[in-house]
């Protein structure tokens, strides 16, 4: 008997290791790391010299097929994690929605159902929370035994999604009960909505008024608030889509007082400004998403943030067509639909930015985007490391490849790129999900519905 695969030469990266080694996979899981394993009988060996050899990676934040602004987000299941898989990431969890006056396990339901038959790689699920009487409070803990182990609030979207103090600090008492991770939307929706109703009562409908309106003071004092009411609760939090430095030395405050408050930051924020904004006519609306593109020194800042402070990098996927779905908005920005797509390009941005740019060593990189999500969510250790025992989720990467990242090229289903003409220098050159190479030399070799559902376990502090 031998082994299904063996990847040879490669240099194994984890969070915490460097190292040449060959990685043995069978029955979906890797086996063995070492030199010289036996080749007898073993199906397949795959060359990695010169490459490294990653855990997949993990995207804690996207948002495919999801109803919002009069529109649905434009990549469902199927072109969602197939273009995912294209950059490297072979796990995602996404955002099943609970409606006003719906049992938290109906939107449960109803994101499974979305996501089954379609997904190329493997899913779970944060629940988010949008009305939680009293009485639906024990529904965190059942949700919690199926798997879904961390809830997302908003202190954002009045009328939509926004919820009050009282009840987000009921929420973190329940969730910290059963273990789960509550992840929060920090912005201020009641002061946002004031300035909103100014500008456009002043005629700025134009796209860079959604982000003129949504002020770095605005997150940074929800994310204050945020980290009052866990630290009140005895509760983690886990800050979403972290986009500027006021928002980050809040958290940076918290952790140097041993709180267990944790944040991701997205590529958009480390690679884009304000001054995207500066195009023709409606252009702008391909950076409507929010928290919005900040001033241009930010970008440093999350960078620097990193190193420590900042421990993930998510998509925040939610890709809107421009034509038909971003020109909701043409005469009025409030009716732009918020999001932009990321899902592809993640792990080529953050390792050309990150390593290439000198801000932090390649497990570092490993850790960013694989180990941590992975350890705050439940995943570890099946998923974000390379060890006996764990799923083949493996990514051969090319650290030298370059690509310049255009709409032309990429695989999700939106119309536009937020990143075009970046060129960026590090791609995957195969991906692998569970044993199987999804995605090799460019080439899609995957399945829809061969995605499997993660029951995740609750958060254990890591
Ligand atoms: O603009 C965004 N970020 N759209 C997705 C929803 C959210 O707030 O994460
Ligand atoms: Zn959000
Ligand atoms: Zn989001």
């Amino acid at each position: 008997m031998g082994f299904d695969t063996i990847i040879t030469n490669g240099t194994v990266v984890t969070a915490t290791d460097t190292y040449v080694a060959d990685v043995a996979i069978a029955g979906g899981t890797i086996v063995a790391t070492g030199k010289s394993l036996p080749r007898d009988n073993t199906r397949q060996i795959i060359d990695a010299a010169g490459k490294y050899v990653m855990p997949g990676g993990i995207d804690v934040h996207t948002h495919l097929d999801m109803p919002f602004g009069g529109t649905t987000s434009s990549d469902d299941f199927e072109t969602g994690t197939k273009a995912a898989a294209f950059g490297g990431t072979t796990t995602l969890i996404d955002f099943a929605i609970q409606y006003k006056g719906q049992a938290l396990r109906q939107a449960f339901d109803t994101w499974m159902r979305k996501a089954e038959n379609k997904a190329v790689c493997d899913y779970a699920f944060h629940c988010i929370i949008t009305d939680l009487p009293d009485s639906r409070i024990p529904e965190i803990k059942s949700l919690v035994g199926e798997g879904v182990t961390s809830f997302k609030l908003f202190m954002a979207y009045p009328g939509v999604f926004m919820l009050d103090d009282a009840t987000i600090f009921k929420t973190f008492q329940a969730a910290a009960k059963q273990g789960a991770m509550v992840c929060m939307h920090a912005e201020n929706g009641g002061a946002i909505d004031v300035i909103v109703k100014q500008a456009l009562a002043e005629g700025k409908t134009a796209p860079k008024y959604h982000a003129l309106t949504r002020p770095t003071t605005a997150e940074a004092e929800a994310t204050a608030r945020a980290i009052a009411l866990a630290e009140m609760a005895q509760a983690p939090v886990y800050i979403v889509h972290l986009s500027c430095n006021d928002a980050l030395q809040k958290v940076r405050e918290a952790r140097d007082r041993g709180l267990p408050v944790h944040a991701e930051t997205c590529p958009q924020y480390l690679y884009l400004s304000l001054e995207n904004f500066d195009v023709p006519g409606f252009e702008g609306a391909k950076y409507v998403f929010t928290p919005p593109l900040r001033e241009k020194w930010h970008q440093q800042k999350l960078w620097q943030g990193l190193k420590n402070d900042l421990e993930v990098v998510s998509t925040d996927h939610c890709p809107f067509c421009f034509k038909e779905q971003k020109e909701l908005g043409l005469d009025d920005f409030t009716k732009i639909p918020n999001g932009g797509p990321g899902i592809e390009h993640r792990l080529s941005l953050v390792y050309s930015g990150g390593v290439g740019g000198g801000h932090f060593n390649v497990n570092r990189f490993v850790e960013l985007v694989s180990t941590t999500p992975a350890k705050l969510f439940g995943l570890y250790p099946r998923k974000g490391t390379i060890a006996a025992g764990a799923d083949a989720d493996l990514v051969i990467f090319d650290s030298h490849r370059k690509h310049r990242i255009s709409a032309t090229t990429h695989h999700m289903r939106v119309d536009y790129s937020m990143f075009e003409g970046i060129e960026v220098t590090g791609m995957p050159e195969l991906v692998m999900s569970r044993g199987e190479v999804i995605v090799q030399h460019d080439k899609f070799l995957g399945r829809p519905g061969r995605g499997q559902f993660l029951r995740r376990v609750p958060y254990n502090g890591a």
